[in-house]
């Protein structure tokens, strides 16, 4: 298979990950085709509250983010199957021109582009291919622009990266744009645990769906039999550690990135994190990275924020 630069990029991630401390496989590899239509089955199971809570939220919000943005250009990073993005566009068509849907992933971005073009005829729907850690110059310019980025993401971002993504945005966004997040709140362990943890498998298919991509693209050796499916709460971070146990001590070979990785028996594999936010600390990171908070809202039982954030004028 060629290399791209993309290719490369997520090579090279990817070889840093396998050789850190713990063993880590970038988020990226969760979203084929397969992952992400998992992904989309897991936004429907009962105690997955993430995307319910956020439509409840933006049920009630979106005229008034509408009002206080009037976007002639929506943008949303990491898109997937965009659940909840049709409250914005509904409440935004007085003004709206364009929707520039953003996400990693081909086949899903593709499936809903053709989705949302069919049902809002009126707005121009365009779609970018592309890695948010990576490619926000590749955004369109046409303003005022409301960048979104719902559905919790952020959360799959590591402090520091978290940061330097904010800080890119920030540079990205010009005076009249306005950056729209969706953030999962800090609350009781057991729901937390048990929203990627269901009885039905779906949660577990989609992080082993991670292996099978990098099986399939990168020519691993991941057996699925040998590992375990290991989801937690650290409290320490405050984030879910979703990953896989090895059952055994094994060799898993990546030909692709020329490495060997020997497993120790117990040994984890994170396949992603899931941090959680309270309002103090999330606010106070906007601001370092140079964006001034306007609202957070949340739903009624208080487990889930959106929030709207500006340049500073
Ligand atoms: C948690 S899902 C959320 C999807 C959708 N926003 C929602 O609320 O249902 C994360 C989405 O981000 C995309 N994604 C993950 N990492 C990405 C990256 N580095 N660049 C662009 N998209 C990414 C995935 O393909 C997936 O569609």
């Amino acid at each position: 298979m060629l290399e791209t630069a993309a290719t490369h990029g997520l090579n090279e991630a990817t070889r840093r990950s396998l050789q850190a401390v713990p063993k880590e496989l970038p988020p990226v590899w969760l979203y084929d085709a397969r992952g992400s239509r998992l992904y989309d089955e897991i936004t429907r199971l009962p105690d997955y509250y993430l995307p319910r809570r956020e439509a409840e939220i933006l049920w009630a919000r979106s005229s008034l983010i509408s009002e206080r943005t009037t976007a002639r250009t929506l943008v949303e990073l990491g898109s997937g199957s965009a659940p909840n993005t049709r409250f914005l566009l509904d409440a935004l068509s007085g003004t709206l021109e364009r929707y520039v849907p953003f996400d990693v992933s081909e086949q899903a971005l593709q499936d809903s582009a053709e989705a949302i073009a069919a049902a809002y005829p009126a707005i121009s729907v365009e779609p970018v291919v592309g890695d948010f850690e990576r490619d926000l110059g590749d955004l369109p310019d046409a303003g005022p622009r409301l960048v979104a980025f719902l559905g919790s993401t952020i959360g799959n971002l590591y402090p520091t990266q978290r940061a330097a993504f904010l800080a890119a945005l920030a540079l990205e966004l010009g005076d009249d744009d306005a950056l729209l997040l969706g953030v999962d709140l800090v609350k009781d362990v057991g729901r937390l645990e048990a929203a990627y943890d269901d009885p039905w498998g779906v949660t577990e298919a989609f992080v082993r769906n991670a292996l099978r991509a990098t099986n399939r693209e990168l020519e691993a050796t991941f057996e699925q039999e040998r590992f375990d499916y290991d989801p937690f709460w650290d409290p320490a971070h405050e984030w879910m550690d979703i990953g896989l146990r090895a059952l055994e001590s094994h060799v898993v070979s990546v030909r692709r990135l020329g490495l060997e990785l020997a497993f120790a028996e117990g040994e984890r594999l994170r396949v992603e994190i899931s941090a959680k936010f309270r309002r103090e600390t999330f606010e106070l990171g906007l601001e370092r990275a140079g964006l001034s908070p306007e609202a957070w809202w949340t739903d009624a039982a208080d487990d889930f924020a959106v929030v709207l954030a500006h340049p500073p004028s």
